[in-house]
């Protein structure tokens, strides 16, 4: 008699009982039972009766237990055996009866977007400090676009590779998606007189190769501020107070010299929260020739505007590493916020 190990002996066990309830619960009709009750219970060669001959290979010791599984594992194959039976007898599969008094799923709940959830966090904290909140459109003409933010007709931002243009008929003047939100800022100063303060957040559109920074379309937030009597140290104070509510706890907020057509001085605008400077977009005092494009008078109310990256703020606070994630839709991502 070979020598058979009690792991070896278990494992059989499991591997016929899995066999065997799965060919018994499988046979549609008496023949095919009748075959998988030869196949497992056969009195000759029966795969039980293979199992009970390896019992004798077992060490003296084991050997109790090996009975002890072996009885259980009879008794399991014979109780399938006789469940099988009955099924076929009651005229094939039994129904489950449903109880209609056990709770259901509960449905999945979705929730907003990280990114939508941004948007709506940073206009609640502009609105605290006195920034309304509007909208523009995606579709631009160049005046918005670029001209009245004295983005002349030679600037490379024009370039038709930098930009998504619509095909519009012949003589008429082209239209664009949109490269910044700064759009909106003309569009309110034409509409209205200071004092104003907005902020617009939406979408724009820039043929970028996406990486883990880019994507062809993507958020901004644009604020304006026009009233009498402002200045760069109002700037930074709205930026940093925006920064500590929206990053929380102690955020420091850096200038650094830039250039935009339309501000006058310029700055890029970084933010050290958690160690780290990250550059999160550009700012300014409104260029004169901004507030003369919409009717203003220079000489008498002055301005900052900004405009920063929501996929970069959002980034920053969540903890995200690449900004595709936003967009691949996979809700295993999406549910973490
Ligand atoms: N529109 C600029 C861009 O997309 C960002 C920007 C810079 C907006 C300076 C502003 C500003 O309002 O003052 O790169």
């Amino acid at each position: 008699m070979a020598t058979v190990s009690l792991d070896a002996f278990l494992a059989e066990i499991d591997r016929l009982r899995i066999d065997a309830t799965a060919a018994l619960s499988a046979a549609v009709d008496a023949p095919a039972l009748e075959a998988a009750r030869v196949e497992f219970l056969g009195a000759k060669s029966g795969r039980l009766k293979s199992i009970q001959k390896l019992l004798g290979g077992l060490a003296a010791d084991d050997r109790p237990a090996g009975g002890r599984h072996f009885n259980e594992l009879k008794q399991a194959v014979s109780d399938a055996l006789e469940g099988a039976q009955q099924r076929l007898a009651d005229g094939g599969e039994s129904i489950e009866p449903i109880d209609v008094t056990l709770p259901g799923d509960p449905p999945r709940l979705g929730h907003l977007h990280p990114i939508t959830q941004t948007i709506r966090r940073v206009q609640e904290i502009m609105s605290r400090l006195g920034f309304e909140s509007v909208d523009g459109p995606e579709v631009e003409d160049q005046w918005h676009n670029f001209e009245a933010l004295a983005i002349g007709a030679e600037h490379p931002a024009r370039d038709p590779l930098d930009n998504f243009y619509l095909a519009v008929a012949q003589g008429t003047d082209p239209l664009l998606l949109r490269s910044q939100t700064s759009t909106v800022q003309i569009r309110v100063m034409e509409r209205r007189k200071p004092p104003l303060r907005i902020v617009s957040l939406g979408r724009v559109y820039r043929p970028d190769t996406a990486d883990a920074t880019h994507y062809p379309m993507f958020h901004q937030v644009e604020g304006l501020l026009v009233e009498p009597g402002t200045t760069m140290a109002h700037l930074k104070s709205v930026l940093r107070m925006f920064a500590s509510s929206f990053l929380g706890g102690d955020v420091h907020v850096r200038f650094r010299p830039s250039f935009f057509p339309f501000t006058e001085p310029s700055v890029e605008v970084d933010m050290e929260w958690g160690g780290r400077w990250i550059e999160m977009g550009g700012a300014g005092m409104v260029d004169p020739a901004v507030l003369e494009a919409v009717g203003y008078d220079p000489d008498s109310v002055s301005g900052f505007a900004f405009g920063l990256g929501v996929e970069r703020i959002a980034a920053r606070r969540y903890g995200v590493a690449d900004i595709r994630d936003f967009y691949r839709n996979d809700v295993r991502f999406l549910s973490q916020f």
